[in-house]
């Protein structure tokens, strides 16, 4: 039971410090939680009257939090995760699932998350998901402000607590254009990778990450020719013959000659990754987030 005395911040408040911390900047605060400014800088004032410390500073054209703001926002992300556990226990006491599933995944998840949301969503109608597709280092920052519930990736970080269900074998297949000439050949040694122009992915990707950290075992220098920012760009640029490249397997249709590309059989290719659902361990995993992982342990077991 809680002895102390009652807060002195307001629901409300609290509401309005998370929005501009969020946004860094009253405006756009105001905007997405449908107030008028004066109504936010007027409780953004009184806050820091009763608190009796400064939470923000002028920052250009926005704000930006002092160390009281940054400790003030800790404590309230936690307060609005205790809260929604709460609503959410509700839900379930009701016997209706429903709520939100918040999800990251690295950018290959797009091909196919879809497919594993859809039973799901059709056997939780009450459920609305929230998800968002960035490449490996965007992901492991949201895990690190606690902004997802689960993040499907292939590599997760090290300097984070986080538990880990592995999902899925994710090969990581080097492509060629179709007419390429090692696409007949059984195997190309892989000595041969360091005379090809590759194409990579951007800085902060885990498949370049994946892909050098290979190549390096392998003592070999790649050349790298151009640097893409998505899959789909790797992809069309492959098959236009402008080098060849790493992708995951699932980046690409079941005939991957349909798409203008092979898959080319080189020696000790692919590189075998798993993809894998991660959560903080350290914050309470929402109902949704456990059942949803349920869901997919009996969906891909099968
Ligand atoms: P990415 O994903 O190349 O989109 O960053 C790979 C991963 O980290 O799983």
């Amino acid at each position: 039971m809680y002895l102390g005395k009652p807060p002195r911040a307001s629901f409300a408040q609290l509401r309005s410090f998370e929005a501009v911390a969020r946004y860094g900047g009253i405006t756009r605060a105001a905007q997405a939680l449908h107030l008028t400014q004066p109504t936010v800088s007027t409780q953004l004032r009184e806050l820091r009257e009763s608190l009796g410390i400064e939470l923000l500073v002028p920052a250009g054209r926005g704000v930006q939090l002092t160390d009281a703001g940054r400790a003030l926002l800790v404590t309230v992300t936690r307060m609005f995760e205790t809260w929604r556990g709460f609503e959410e226990d509700m839900a379930d006491m009701q016997g209706l699932l429903s709520g939100s599933l918040r999800i990251a995944g690295v950018t290959t998840t797009e091909y196919f998350l879809a497919q594993w949301l859809k039973p799901f969503l059709q056997a939780y109608p009450g459920i609305q998901v929230d998800l968002v597709i960035d490449n490996r280092d965007a992901v492991i920052r949201r895990l690190e402000r606690e902004q997802d519930d689960i993040a499907i990736m292939m590599m997760p970080p090290g300097h984070l607590p986080l538990d880990s269900l592995l999902v899925m074998d994710n090969p990581l297949c080097l492509i060629g254009p179709a007419q390429h000439p090692w696409a007949s050949r059984k195997s190309t040694p892989l000595g041969k990778l360091a005379s090809v122009d590759l194409l990579m992915r951007e800085v902060g990707s885990g498949t370049r990450q994946a892909t050098l950290e290979f190549l390096a075992e392998h003592q070999l220098t790649p050349r790298i020719r151009m640097t893409l920012g998505s899959n789909e760009a790797i992809k069309h640029a492959v098959a236009a013959g402008l080098g060849l490249a790493v992708v995951s397997r699932h980046a690409l249709a079941k005939d991957a000659s349909s798409e203008g590309l092979a898959v080319l059989a080189v020696s000790g290719m692919p590189i075998q990754r798993h993809w894998r659902a991660v959560w903080r361990k350290d914050r309470r995993l929402p109902r949704v987030a456990t059942v949803f992982m349920q869901f997919l342990t009996n969906q891909l077991g099968k």
